[in-house]
């Protein structure tokens, strides 16, 4: 990619002087005190934590494998639930509004007993033992937060499955974290429409290729579903027959708390791991610090627990600081485009983290609609997932903040568990497009792609010193973490590239790898293309990232069709629809291009490339080593075509 960017504006903003006056961080005072001693800075963060025993040396560092917090013993679920009851038990933890208006409040007590049966349940019924995978598919309820609590007070890791992923998707992450237990509902809202998960689950273990046991059952949507004796368990029977107080288990800070599967430039998933102590560190600290946490917030991120964004900014970090989290099942366009705007009146949120993808539609829709709400309760908002234009960071500055609320445009990924780059929002100004500087205790730099840091102008963007929140590896395939992260550069290569300003405020400007951002999800091109050529009609597929008004990017598959196969649109809505079953509606393309020939070196190899710069409509630069020169023009004449003719689709 080229290091150009695409969204300098030149304009800053301040904070205002009450927020300001009243942050929880108003001064450069952590900042000193990690460059002064980075370790120290990191005790001090984890000391905020309850230890059943504490650790003894703050960071082995065996590159690229870290040790946080070595020795110590803590439990998560204690430290986002237990440590609170005493003074906040009627405090409320999660609010939750069911996409058909149902709503849930839930105290800490109340969070406490159903965490606590449930862990009953997974230990007592199911025999799920500490070190046991559990995989949790489930909709966006307050039983996914207790399930991923649960899992975390007996030791179990858990692996939570976006609940938009098919059956396919499904069954290659159970097998991979070889799961005992999936833990589903028996089905999700989705803009009026009940999404059997349950199904879907039975799909995905109908083979004998996985060691599930059994199957927990939330009747959440009261759908009708295949049961199966023997396996499948009802969630609220084997509640009833649990009491509300369950042992946690001594964990090591080091003893893995969870994997989450994410995108890579490979055909597979990777399953990246963490671990308890040092991830909880960096959970806690980040969402206070970035979200200006206080006592009497409500908090909403607007993130599916499915993402990491849900684990660390939905879960972990806010019950951890004892905040009331609020939680909407829905999507923002139903029942109407006013919904996410009713909530935030309705629960007078004060602080709302979501993506830029959602704000572009937000835009789209016509600043009437938030106009008709209250939304006097927000204090501060936060974007995440992707690059944010200046155009939409300004519109969610003014209509949805009435420009009194600062935005932090926080940068990270599931690998670093935690925000690494944002302002801190009473502390610094902002600037439209640029993210910020590295967290407190957080080293970045960027580079060229020998390794040197670059001053001015772009380069890649890499993570110079380990951090508690890191990833520890990737499940069952350490080879291929050394490979992915740390073969780059000297340090943690994060696949991104960035600038950096006079004033150290960083933008992040995109991938550099094949990993397309579609609304803020990850979705590897080579996951794509070999779906693609699992259907029986192709012989051939490259696919590329094209840019895209609302989702920042959307695929486009270059398709060779196989013999006799006849180039058809029915057939290229086929091939989406293929595409979308075997991994989810995300990785849909938004294009298809049939040819006969792709670019290709004099040796076989596709020139992704001059892919790319079709699909950008840039220069292609030099084709002389192409075997095929002609193809360029070509393909993009019928690019061009596709992209007149295609009718888009949701
Ligand atoms: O490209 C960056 C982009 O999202 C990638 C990480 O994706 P994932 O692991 O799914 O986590 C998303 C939520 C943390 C990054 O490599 N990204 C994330 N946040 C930003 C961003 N790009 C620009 N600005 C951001 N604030």
């Amino acid at each position: 990619m080229s290091f150009d960017a695409h969204y300098i504006s030149e304009k800053v903003f301040q904070p205002s002087l009450p927020f300001k006056e009243n942050a929880v961080v108003n001064t450069d005072d952590l900042y000193q005190e990690a460059d002064q001693d980075r370790m120290e800075f990191w005790n001090k963060q984890a000391q905020k934590l309850e230890w059943i025993k504490p650790w003894e040396a703050t960071c082995e560092w065996n590159k690229p494998f870290a040790k946080w917090f070595v020795n110590g013993k803590l439990n998560a679920s204690v430290n986002c639930i237990d440590r609170h009851l005493e003074t906040k038990k009627d405090k409320i933890a999660l609010q939750w509004e069911g996409e058909n208006g149902l709503e849930r409040n839930i105290t800490y007590k109340e969070l406490s007993q159903h965490v606590n049966q449930l862990s009953n349940v997974l230990r007592n019924q199911l025999s799920v033992k500490k070190g046991d995978r559990v995989t949790l598919y489930m909709p966006l309820i307050p039983e996914l937060v207790f399930a991923v609590l649960a899992c975390a007070r007996i030791g179990a890791i858990h692996s939570v499955v976006f609940g938009g992923f098919s059956a396919e998707s499904l069954k290659d992450r159970v097998q991979d974290s070889d799961s005992k237990l999936v833990i589903t509902a028996d089905g999700g809202s989705r803009r009026g429409k009940i999404l059997n998960l349950k199904n879907i689950v039975d799909e995905a273990l109908d083979n004998n290729e996985h060691h599930v046991e059994n199957v927990l059952v939330v009747k959440h949507a009261h759908n009708d579903c295949h049961w199966e004796e023997g396996r499948d368990v009802d969630y609220q029977t084997s509640m009833e027959k649990e009491s509300a107080e369950c042992k946690a288990e001594v964990m090591d800070s080091e003893d893995p708390l969870f994997i989450l599967y994410t995108s890579g430039t490979t055909g597979k998933p990777k399953g990246i791991l963490h671990t308890t102590g040092g991830y909880l560190t960096h959970a806690t600290y980040s969402t206070k610090v970035v979200f200006d946490l206080k006592d009497d917030d409500v908090y909403w991120c607007t993130a599916d627990i499915g993402w990491i964004t849900g684990h660390t900014y939905l879960t972990y970090g806010p019950l951890s600081n004892g905040a009331t989290v609020f939680m909407y099942e829905g999507t923002p366009d139903y029942p109407d485009q006013g919904i996410f705007w009713k909530l935030i009146e309705k629960y007078k949120i004060s602080i709302m983290y979501t993506a830029p993808t959602a704000i572009r539609s937000f835009m789209k829709w016509g600043d009437h609609i938030p106009a008709k709400y209250d939304l006097s309760s927000l204090r501060l908002l936060g974007s995440v997932g992707e690059p944010i234009n200046p155009e939409a960071w300004t519109w969610y500055y003014t209509h949805i903040g009435n420009n009194n609320c600062p935005i932090v445009d926080t940068w990270w990924q599931t690998e670093t568990g935690g925000i690494m780059i944002s302002t801190l929002p009473g502390l610094h100004n902002m600037k439209p497009g640029y993210a910020g500087k590295p967290l407190p205790g957080i080293s970045a730099d960027i580079c060229d792609h020998k390794d040197a840091s670059v001053q001015k102008g772009g380069g890649l963007l890499s993570l110079t010193e380990p951090w508690p929140s890191m990833a520890r590896g990737i499940w069952g395939d350490n080879e291929r973490f050394k490979e992915v992260y740390w073969s780059q550069l000297d340090s943690y290569f994060t696949g991104d590239g960035a600038i950096r300003d006079k004033d150290g405020y960083i933008m992040v400007l995109g991938r550099v790898d094949d990993v397309i951002n579609i609304a803020g999800h990850r979705i590897g091109t080579m996951e794509v293309e070999s779906s693609l050529v699992d259907c029986d009609k192709v012989a051939e597929a490259a696919v590329v990232g094209v840019q895209d008004e609302i989702k920042g990017q959307a695929l486009l598959a270059f398709v060779i069709l196989k013999k006799d196969t006849v180039e058809t649109d029915e057939l290229k809505y086929e091939l989406k629809q293929f595409v979308s079953k075997k991994i989810s509606p995300i990785a849909k393309p938004k294009f298809i291009v049939f040819t006969e020939d792709l670019p290709k070196t004099r040796s076989g190899k596709i020139m992704r490339r001059l892919l790319k710069a079709i699909a950008l409509n840039q220069e292609v630069g030099d084709t002389t080593s192409l075997a095929n020169p002609g193809i360029v023009s070509e393909l993009r004449e019928r690019f061009k075509k596709e992209k007149k003719e295609s009718i888009p689709q949701i």
